[in-house]
């Protein structure tokens, strides 16, 4: 498989992305490019680049995506990911560098270039690939899949039907979804399913080790914020670490295709997925909506990225 990593780190795509880098090698993963979203495009950049030294992984070329979304001004969620977009993690700063060619311009040539097709697994809002679907439509045929963390069927979780990644950049959601790629959508039906439980931190501080505490920092970091309390006090779930886990084994998961459409007119339900699991309104199945999945599994998969990691 030849993987596009699109991200805007944020704490759990940094666990996602270590997942990532614990099941692909360097010719597999062929770039990270980074998008404004949890941070400034410019603090997610630094954060895909310390985790990239971190792991020894300095052969990975990252590429700086857009600095907001298509037609709106960025919304930001520090208050979840901190500052620094990785809620204080304790790993050195880095002195690796983004390439000169941004994500939109790096995205292109490999997808016009590349012999073989190539998937692309979405953490962060659109942007990046929305912009280059607008501008070469054609190239949807040189992408094999889309996998994105993003949507909800039900509620949201930055409005009340909206979930954040589309909430922020709605119409390159729309792109996307209606570009005729083979898409799936990991959304908040799911990674709600998946949540981080006391047995499972347990298990990660046992593992002990510079990739596992690194995880359990980045999956607990917001345990203590008093909205999370409330939602989620049994555990909070790594929404964008199941990309990673889609990717790495997708018989984890159960989808089926539906259509999916993104509003992006209205003031009360911007950015919401209107998810047809039913097959009611008779538009096109556009989405593979994925829609339950074994959690037990889904850690199976962290766990051992951990070890390997090491
Ligand atoms: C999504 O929003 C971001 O804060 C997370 O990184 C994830 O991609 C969850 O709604
Ligand atoms: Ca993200």
């Amino acid at each position: 498989m030849k993987l596009i990593i699109d991200t805007d780190p944020g704490t759990d795509d940094a666990v996602a992305i270590l997942v990532a880098l614990a099941n692909f090698d360097n010719k597999e993963i062929v770039g990270i490019t980074t998008v404004a979203g949890n941070v400034p495009v410019e603090v997610g950049t630094k954060n895909a680049l310390r985790i990239l030294e971190f792991t020894g992984r300095e052969g990975i070329p990252v590429y700086e995506g857009c600095s907001k979304p298509m037609v709106r001004e960025l919304v930001t969620a520090e208050w979840v990911h901190g500052t620094d977009g990785l809620n204080n993690l304790d790993i050195p700063t880095t002195t690796l560098q983004k390439q000169e060619l941004s994500a939109v311009d790096f995205i292109t040539k490999e997808l016009e270039e590349s012999k073989e097709k190539i998937t692309i697994g979405i953490l962060g809002p659109m942007t990046n690939i929305g912009t280059v679907i607008k501008n070469n439509p054609a190239l949807v045929e040189k992408i094999e899949k889309i996998v994105f963390m993003g949507g909800s069927a039900l509620r949201g979780n930055t409005t009340p039907v909206a979930e954040f990644n589309t909430y922020v950049d709605p119409e390159a959601a729309k792109i996307v979804l209606n570009s005729g790629v083979e898409i799936y959508m990991l959304g908040l039906d799911v990674t709600n399913k998946s949540i981080t439980t006391k047995s499972r931190k347990e298990k990660l501080i046992k593992i002990n080790n510079k990739a596992s505490n690194a995880m359990l920092h980045l999956m607990t970091s917001l345990d203590d914020l008093p909205l999370v309390k409330e939602i989620y006090p049994d555990g909070t779930p790594v929404h964008d670490l199941l990309v990673s886990v889609f990717l790495v084994d997708p018989s984890i998961f159960s989808y089926k295709i539906v259509n999916v459409e993104v509003e992006v007119d209205s003031e009360l339900t911007l950015g919401q997925t209107v998810v047809d699991s039913l097959g009611i309104s008779e538009r096109k199945p556009n989405v593979n909506w994925v829609y339950n999945l074994d959690s037990d599994k889904v850690y199976n998969v962290l766990f051992d990225s951990a070890n390997r990691l090491n």
